[in-house]
């Protein structure tokens, strides 16, 4: 742990955040202060859209990179949504957690899907948190920035870096917001909770301005509530009313709050889970329009929980509010890294 020994001043902590924070401008994270709000959900679907812009960059001839997606959570359920879990590469996040506290090498399971690259999570990152907290008893805030440091070496890589990390434990969700320069907040229940899960949230940004002076909210996002002829209900209205009237107890912009939101789909957000596809997977899928790598034939068509097949209609307006979200969240986020960059020159 020789490196932290160089870290622990005042001064020098800050010099690495100065040398890190350029390098970690194209990293995304999802998080909010509680469990079950869709985070991965979230996570995944972004990486994913994301990762078929760049497949599509490339078909044109275009500059294009891959994306990473890493989840920072302990139950990996990203394993599911893309379909590796128990499989070959599936290490239940054990060299995610060697590289992150042990100085190992850090491994990615390179084109999860075309253009993405993905960390593998599992239950070893239920010992991130006590690993991090040790050495944080010793070196104060630099153990946090381990997850920044390897990030920043790898990002030019990388058009974008999507983490997705929960509030449960903490010395993780600080390396996480360490890393992260833009983050997105996932609301999925309209109850006081959630609404207290986000004011977590801009509590830890500005808990952590030593270690990232440069984090802020960009989107609170919306799934999971209805919408009827295509707009929301009073449901979410209740709830982005409240949200607001929070982000201007807390100093923040009510400009934040996205105005379009991902329909209640409980059937195909399962369906998606059980089948290891993102949202427009499972509609390519549904369409007979994706094929297998190795047959060159169409996948079978996938199903719902109860057997009955997924409609192929009903996919693709999920698949299209997740690109609209998509859409949404990148041109927050360019015009914000227009803004920091303007602060540096
Ligand atoms: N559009 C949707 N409509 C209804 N339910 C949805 C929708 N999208 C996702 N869900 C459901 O929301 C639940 C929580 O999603 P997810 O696992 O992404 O949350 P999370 O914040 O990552 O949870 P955890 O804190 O356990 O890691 C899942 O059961 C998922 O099926
Ligand atoms: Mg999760």
């Amino acid at each position: 742990m020789s490196q932290f020994n160089a870290m622990t001043t005042p001064d020098r902590l800050q010099g690495l955040v100065t040398q890190v924070r350029p390098h970690l401008r194209n990293v995304i994270g999802v998080t909010i202060g509680k469990g079950g709000e869709g985070k991965t959900t979230t996570g995944v679907n972004l990486s994913f859209m994301l990762a078929q812009e760049q497949e599509y960059r490339a078909s044109q001839g275009l500059p294009a990179k891959p994306i990473l997606y890493a989840e920072l959570d302990s139950n990996g359920n990203s394993r599911m949504d893309l379909k590796i879990h128990g499989g070959q590469f599936d290490d239940d996040g054990e060299a995610f957690l060697g590289a992150v506290t042990e100085d190992k090498p850090f491994t990615v399971l390179r084109n999860v899907r075309p253009y993405l690259d993905m960390t593998i999570p599992g239950s070893a990152n239920g010992r991130l948190n006590a690993e991090i907290s040790r050495l944080a008893t010793k070196h104060v805030q630099a153990p946090y920035l381990m997850l920044a440091m390897l990030l920043a070496q790898i990002s030019h890589l990388y058009a974008w870096i999507v983490i997705d990390f929960s509030p449960g434990d903490e010395s993780a969700q600080r390396l996480g917001l360490a890393a992260a320069t833009h983050l997105v907040a996932p609301v999925k229940n309209a109850d006081d909770a959630s609404i207290g899960g986000l004011a977590t949230v801009a509590n830890l940004v500005s808990e952590v301005r030593l270690i990232n002076p440069e984090l802020g909210i960009v989107a609170i996002g919306f799934l999971g509530f209805r919408k009827v002829a295509g707009e929301a209900t009073s449901e979410l209205e209740v709830v982005r009313a409240k949200i607001e009237v929070l982000l201007e107890q807390a100093g923040l912009s009510p400009e934040v709050v996205m105005k379009d939101h991902i329909r209640e789909s409980r059937n195909l957000a399962t369906a998606c889970r059980n089948n290891g596809m993102p949202a427009r997977e499972l509609a390519l899928a549904a369409n007979e329009m994706l094929m297998d790598t190795e047959t060159g034939e169409p996948v079978p068509r996938p199903r719902y929980a109860n057997g009955r097949l997924v409609e192929p209609d009903r996919a693709f307006e999920l698949a299209e509010d997740w690109a609209t979200f998509t859409r949404d969240v990148i041109t927050r986020v360019a015009s914000r890294n227009a803004e920091l960059q303007g602060v540096v020159s």
